[in-house]
């Protein structure tokens, strides 16, 4: 170490060693606190828009604050949030943070490098390429993957369509708008399909409305004898069918569609096959679901969120790809001199800018690479399993309930179902006509939701099963025990007795 050269700048913005202390005892208490006792919060608070900003400081001074004031506020914060930690969150697809996680982050914040390239950050690009390369091997994709971290699934999405679609014009980055290229392009996905394809068509100009739906089987899985259909008839009307994305977990139910059988129709109609494993995918390290995921190995591209489903803090999504060439053909540009990388060679001149999106990227690589070395891949699969196991449960105690009905079943680790009032539940298996009592259903059981999230004792989400209003259970959540079910159960019971005599 060379001495402190006393003549350096005294910053407006530098603090004493002692303040440096004050700022990491009382970050590091909080963090502890949050984690000790998340269990025993409500998992939201009770709440309202405004209630945040009436209980700190909005006025933003001239002078700074004093540290234990912030702290305070953030407790503030923390109170007031809805936490995707507690053993009861079962909204959306949201891993927890665990420690190691989160202290990622910190790391990662201090040192702020910019993963632009590996210019930019040398270690942070190198880390990030090995595990993308471990993450294509840990879900069984390819053990040579290439790719890139992302802000999430909807990125991730977004550069696989524009990928594909560029391939398929065979006119490299941008000096011709997809649409100018020739007939419109065509994508392929089924009715269960994640929102963001169709964002992400829009986005890029392709048009929502040349997504083409395939329709779903009794078990929502896409069918395949429809996407041919559908691909045939866009061939005869002129169209140029560019990509087919199947779910490897579809967000509404975890369904993951068949991907071998659509393979052969990407293969044989020349399309790209990317796979939507944002949050699926993992499901394939629990030995019982593997065969599952056949198929998943000949996708050209897959997204995968090691923020949904690796218990990694967000953000961190993740695209993986073979063709590299084909990447570097929709992404790469030589428009701009401030990016030119002079004087590297081979991996010193690689840049995650021929591969997506973003220019400024923060180290998302830290948090997942210290996750997974952290806990290890054996670790990992057991909660993944364990989250399995607790969705099957579930699936069992409302299976057998007669005051509840099953809307479908956990294939990896969401459950779907029902409240209906006992005296109703003969009536569903009768051969009348059900539509006025779905109907009722169907809003008893939005109801349902609202008063089990607005209570504060556990959270779940919705979704719509084949027209129906399904009370949503998505574990990701290594803190969520058999316990947690059966109580989430009761709660939904009581809800639903509450608002059904009302
Ligand atoms: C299957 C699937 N794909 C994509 C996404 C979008 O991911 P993100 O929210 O990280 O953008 C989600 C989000 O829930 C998802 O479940």
């Amino acid at each position: 170490m060379t001495e402190r050269d006393t003549s350096q700048r005294k910053s407006s913005l530098d603090v004493s060693p002692e303040a440096f202390a004050q700022i990491s005892s009382g970050a590091v208490s909080l963090v502890q606190e949050y984690f000790a006792h998340i269990a025993e919060r409500p998992v939201r608070a009770p709440n309202h828009a405004g209630k945040t900003l009436a209980q700190i400081e909005t006025e933003l001074g001239n002078e700074g604050v004093p540290l234990e004031k912030l702290f305070d506020e953030c407790r503030t914060v923390l109170d007031l949030s809805r936490h995707n930690g507690h053993p009861r969150f079962f909204g959306y697809v949201a891993s927890p943070a665990t420690p190691i996680g989160a202290f990622s982050d910190l790391i990662a914040s201090a040192l702020n490098a910019n993963i632009t390239c590996w210019r930019s950050g040398p270690a942070g690009t190198e880390i990030e390429r090995m595990v993308v390369q471990w993450l294509g091997s840990l879900i069984r994709y390819d053990d040579n993957a290439q790719g890139l971290l992302t802000s999430g699934g909807s990125m991730a999405n977004m550069i696989a369509l524009l990928i594909a679609a560029r391939r398929t014009t065979g006119v490299s980055t941008a000096s011709t708008g997809l649409w100018q290229s020739g007939p419109p392009l065509t994508i392929y996905a089924s009715s269960e399909i994640h929102m963001s394809i169709p964002k992400a068509a829009d986005i890029l100009g392709l048009g929502r409305d040349h997504v083409r739906t395939v329709e779903c089987d009794a078990e929502l899985r896409l069918d395949p004898a429809h996407l041919r259909q559908l691909i045939e008839q866009d061939l005869r009307d002129g169209f140029r069918p560019s990509c087919v994305v199947a779910s490897a977990g579809t967000v509404a139910t975890g369904i993951v569609d068949p991907l071998t059988e659509i393979a052969d129709i990407a293969r044989e109609f020349k399309l790209w096959f990317h796979v939507d494993g944002a949050y699926g995918a993992p499901g394939v390290l629990d030995p019982g679901k593997k065969d599952l995921f056949a198929g998943l190995e000949r996708a050209d591209s897959v997204s995968l969120d090691p923020h949904k489903w690796l218990y990694v803090p967000v953000d961190a999504g993740c695209l993986l790809f073979r063709d590299e060439a084909a990447a570097r053909a929709a992404f790469s540009t030589d428009d701009a001199d401030y990016i030119k990388v002079h004087g590297h060679i081979d991996d010193e001149a690689f840049a995650f800018w021929d591969y997506g999106v973003e220019l400024s990227r923060r180290f998302r690589a830290l948090k997942v690479w210290l996750t997974l070395r952290y806990y290890g891949r054996r670790r990992i699969a057991a909660a993944i399993s364990d989250d399995i196991a607790l969705a099957h449960y579930l699936t069992e105690i409302v299976a057998a309930a007669d005051d509840l009905e099953l809307l479908a079943p956990a294939e990896l680790s969401i459950c779907c179902f029902r409240y209906v009032p006992p005296h109703l539940k003969t009536q569903l298996a009768g051969d009348t006509d059900l539509t006025a009592l779905n109907k009722h259903l169907d809003q008893l059981n939005e109801h349902i939701m609202s008063l089990v999230q607005t209570g504060g004792l556990a959270y779940l989400s919705n979704a719509n099963v084949k027209g129906r209003f399904a009370l949503r259970v998505c574990i990701t959540n290594f803190r969520t025990t058999r316990n947690d079910i059966e109580r989430t159960v009761e709660i939904v019971r009581e809800a639903g007795r509450k608002l059904s005599s009302e």
